[in-house]
């Protein structure tokens, strides 16, 4: 028997891994921590209303249950939010860090800890676990950060490194760009896309699928988690009007420039999934198989 804390249970991957693990309740003892009341609508799990900033609180809560693996999908994940507010930014994606890395010491847990495309600076795109990291955003260097007190560490650690994640899971703190782009087309209302990101969109289920394998093969170090397609942002709204039947003549491109965002995103992401494939036998799919699987499932 796995005992697992997820942290985060009431977000997007948070869920699909409640999801996903419940299913197997004779193999995984499933904790969720997440801020506030319990939103995930099922009650087979133990609930811990936890704000996991509060450091003495959270490492205490941890000694105390004991896990096995803790899985760390809580995070700031709003790139603008976390420019203008760099302190909280830090807190959460990287204070919290390093109090998991001395509780997991002190019991011997595995942690899986999410990361992002977004350390990259978008110059080159397709980039190995190995490459040099330069992020743009206070984000993407809070990811960062995040990463390097991890591999420093002598804790066992897996980084699992994804791109713009979307899904669909109950009573949601934020949207996602699929479920937003067919909310918008099914209105028929206008929407103004960049054309000049890319990325390779990841499944939230697919997301999950790779933490659990990572649980269960006890792997260590860093590894790339992403659907095998980079498309622009603009051809990945054409795609999700297609598998949703949607009049994709209200989808205008436009230049990430004329959206003056507060922080700067990169250009071109994407990974090369190799070494994922090989060592974690995790073979992701192509954007349209996930979003039809998506459809089939949620819609
Ligand atoms: N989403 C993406 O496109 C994307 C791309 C690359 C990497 N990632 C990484 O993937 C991971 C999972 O992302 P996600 O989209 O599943 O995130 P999410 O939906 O925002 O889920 C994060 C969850 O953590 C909870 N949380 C926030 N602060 C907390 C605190 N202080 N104490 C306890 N719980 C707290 C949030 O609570 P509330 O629901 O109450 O806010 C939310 O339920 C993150 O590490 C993110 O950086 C995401």
């Amino acid at each position: 028997m796995i005992k697992v804390i997820i942290t985060g249970s009431n977000g997007l991957l948070g869920q699909s891994l409640l999801s996903l693990l419940l299913k197997e309740t004779e193999k995984y003892q499933v904790i969720g921590f997440s801020k506030g009341k319990n939103r995930s609508g099922r009650v087979d799990f133990k609930y811990v209303a936890i704000d996991i900033t509060n450091e003495n609180l959270f490492k205490e809560k941890v000694l105390e249950l004991h896990p096995n693996c803790i899985i760390n999908t809580a995070a700031m994940t709003n790139v603008d939010a976390c420019e203008k507010n760099k302190s909280d930014c830090d807190t959460l994606n990287v204070d919290v860090v390093a109090s998991l890395i001395q509780v997991a010491s002190q019991i011997n847990a595995h942690v899986i800890h999410l990361s992002t495309d977004f350390i990259f600076d978008g110059k080159k795109g397709n980039y190995k676990e190995t490459a040099l990291p330069n992020p743009l955003s206070y984000y993407g260097l809070s990811k960062l950060k995040s990463e390097e007190i991890l591999t420093k560490s002598k804790i066992n650690y897996t980084i699992l490194r994804t791109i713009l994640v979307y899904g669909k899971v109950v009573d949601m703190s934020k949207s996602n760009l699929v479920l937003w782009v067919k909310e918008m087309l099914e209105k028929k209302q206008e929407i103004t896309i960049v054309d000049d990101q890319f990325r390779a969109p990841t499944y939230a289920a697919e997301l999950a699928l790779a933490c659990k394998i990572a649980m269960d093969k006890k792997a260590t170090g860093i590894f790339n988690v992403s659907s095998n397609t980079v498309l622009s942002i603009y051809e990945i709204a054409q795609q999700i009007a297609d598998v949703f039947s949607l009049d994709k003549t209200y989808i205008k491109p436009i230049s990430t420039a004329t959206l003056n965002q507060l922080a700067s995103r990169p250009k071109r992401t994407g990974f090369d999934l190799s070494k994922t494939k090989k060592q974690l036998d995790f073979h992701p799919k192509s954007f349209r198989e996930d979003l039809q699987i998506f459809k089939e499932t949620f819609m």
